[in-house]
């Protein structure tokens, strides 16, 4: 069993009624993971995802080994046949298969170049290590999708929810740099399996990937998208269309109190205060951003504990 998309979540209530039991006991299955190794390669930066899979590796007694790939590592060569005269060291052939002898599941933190947009959906990297590894993959935020970071989200929201079918908002928000879309699509696939009122709301030439968005209904007035929602998710992504670009800063998106009304506010962090969202936002009991990171932990023993139970 890999974990590398939401669409690996067979039934999603399931799997957040399941988390919620890892989250009250988080050390039941301390047995489950002993003697195993869980490697974690990143080529790209972290805070919380770097921790919190650490953390639920521990909690099931797995032994956690972390390499940061892109600056410690031999440049990897992707392509097949490439003739290996550049700036790569090592095929991904072999260092998948050299990487399976020392761990029994591998979890790959790999942006995409958003750039080359055909490369980038190919997800050439992940889908490198699913193929030439012998033990599962574990997604930690790939070119185009986060989904450990959407079961977080999925967690986080049924344990606020306040009615059967809250309202929630998928808000873009301004940003000074090109960023992914990786959690707004994670997001989005999370929300369409749920039993919620889904919309997006985002500037015209930031629609996410209509294949992804599906019916998902898109507002590009934040003000009529923001009505009566439960829950605001906020998150800055690059144009989809212009593929990696900024083409729209406008700060009048910025998440302010205001705007939120009763809303929760939510964010997969790190977040740039006072560019994304404000201040009177992320210091009152509006912002639920700390007990979505407390959740990456249980989202990623969840999917562990799932993988070391179909081994
Ligand atoms: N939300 C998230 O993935 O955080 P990091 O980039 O710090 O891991």
């Amino acid at each position: 069993m890999n974990y590398t998309s939401i669409h690996d979540i067979d039934n999603i209530s399931a799997w957040i009624e399941e988390a919620k039991t890892l989250k009250a006991n988080p050390l039941k299955h301390i047995q489950l993971g002993k003697n195993k190794v869980l490697g974690l390669l990143f080529f790209n930066s972290s805070l919380r995802t770097r921790l919190s899979t650490q953390k639920a590796a521990l909690n099931l007694g797995m032994n956690p080994i972390v390499m940061n790939v892109s600056g410690d590592a031999w440049g990897i060569e992707f392509g097949d046949g490439t003739v290996m005269n550049g700036t790569t060291a090592e095929h991904i052939k072999e260092a998948a298969a050299v990487v399976s002898q020392y761990c029994d599941i591998i979890a790959v933190r790999a942006f995409p170049s958003l750039i080359d947009k055909e490369k980038d959906e190919s997800e050439h990297v992940l889908k490198s290590f699913a193929k030439y590894a012998s033990v599962p993959i574990v997604n930690m935020e790939s070119a185009t999708g986060h989904p450990l970071q959407g079961l977080t989200d999925a967690i986080t929201i049924s344990e606020h929810a306040k009615v059967a079918k809250p309202k929630v908002v998928l808000s873009w928000a301004p940003h000074i740099k090109a960023l992914p879309h990786a959690v707004g699509n994670s997001f989005v696939q999370a929300m369409q399996k749920m039993d919620v009122e889904f919309v997006i709301a985002n500037p015209k030439g930031y629609n996410l990937n209509p294949e992804i968005t599906g019916d998902t209904p898109i507002y590009h007035n934040q003000e009529e998208a923001f009505k009566d929602a439960d829950f605001v998710y906020t998150k800055n992504w690059s144009s989809y269309e212009d593929y990696g670009k900024v083409v729209n800063t406008d700060p009048n998106w910025m998440i302010t109190k205001e705007k939120l009304g009763n809303a929760k506010f939510m964010h997969c962090l790190p977040v740039r205060r006072n560019v994304v969202v404000e201040d009177a936002v992320l210091d009152t009991d509006s912002s639920l951003v700390i007990e979505q990171a407390n959740n990456r932990t249980y989202a990623a023993q969840l999917v562990l504990k799932k993988i070391l139970e179909n081994a």
